[in-house]
């Protein structure tokens, strides 16, 4: 089987940035390279409606499953002032590709588990800020911008131990099957933005968590997949490979042209 893996479309912001054209060349180039199955690591856009769109338009475009979980831009209120996080969360899985749902079987051999996951603030730099430091979301004058956006009506700690539970209970359920990992947040310290840094010192405590490192050395996972930092990367640490695979905003592109950066941004994964 052949498994399609990108993060970061962000369909909207691209838009914006006259790059209009991402996702009728990430139509071509699934069917060009004759996926059977699509997974796509959030960040679609700053709107949980497109988000939805989009996975329906692609499933019914290429007739094959479109996988997906939230990126923290899909759970954005921007355009739902006041909407509660967990209310966008709930539309978002509402689309049952959503993995928020639980492990998707792909074959008899495959499993794919995911959500977006959180961060904890452990990818921080503890040497120069402190836990209350990181909490502000702020510094500097720049404001991470979840902050604006988000509204979990409590801790990142929390939720990111929410997600925590929920993804050990998954992994144990599925012990016996080859894992495929899916979260949005970065899932191994490696995939943070190197230091000592001017400003990442500070903001890779939003990157994710170093649990995730534990979690997926504790269990069969094959693939651990990955976005939200636009850095494209692949790492094998034991029996896992780790891929963060974001397309990322245009003016992070190395490439002229669409087709050509989103050629090389998809992964794909033969399951057999
Ligand atoms: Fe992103």
């Amino acid at each position: 089987m052949k498994l399609g893996f990108i993060a970061d479309l962000h369909l909207d912001i691209n838009e914006k940035r006259k790059r209009g054209d991402v996702l009728d060349v990430f139509l071509e180039e699934i069917a060009k390279q004759q996926l059977e199955a699509i997974c796509i690591g959030g960040d679609i856009s700053n709107d949980y409606k497109e988000t939805l769109a989009t996975i329906d338009k692609i499933e019914h475009d290429l007739n094959i499953p479109c996988y997906f979980v939230a990126g923290n831009h899909d759970l954005w209120n921007i355009h739902y002032p006041g909407k509660r996080t967990w209310d966008i969360y709930n539309d978002l899985k509402a689309n049952q590709r959503n993995l928020a749902n639980g492990p998707q079987q792909l074959n008899d051999k495959w499993v794919i588990i995911g959500d977006i996951g959180w961060y904890d603030f452990s990818f921080g730099n503890y040497a120069k800020y402190q836990i209350q430091d990181f909490m502000n979301m702020k510094m500097k004058g720049s404001t991470w911008q979840d902050k604006e956006y988000t509204d979990w009506a409590t801790h990142s700690v929390d939720i990111h131990q929410f997600f925590m539970e929920r993804f050990q209970e998954q992994l144990l359920r599925c012990k016996n099957k080859n894992i495929i990992f899916c979260t949005h947040v970065v899932s191994h310290h490696l995939f943070t933005v190197p230091t000592p840094h001017r400003i990442w010192d500070y903001f890779n405590a939003f990157l994710g968590s170093k649990d995730y490192e534990q979690l997926v050395s504790n269990h069969n996972v094959r693939y651990a997949l990955c976005g939200h930092v636009h850095f494209r990367k692949k790492v094998k640490v034991k029996e896992t490979e780790y891929i963060c695979s974001s397309l990322g905003y245009a003016n992070q592109w190395r490439y002229k042209n669409t087709k050509d950066e989103i050629e090389h941004a998809l992964t794909v994964l033969h399951l057999d």
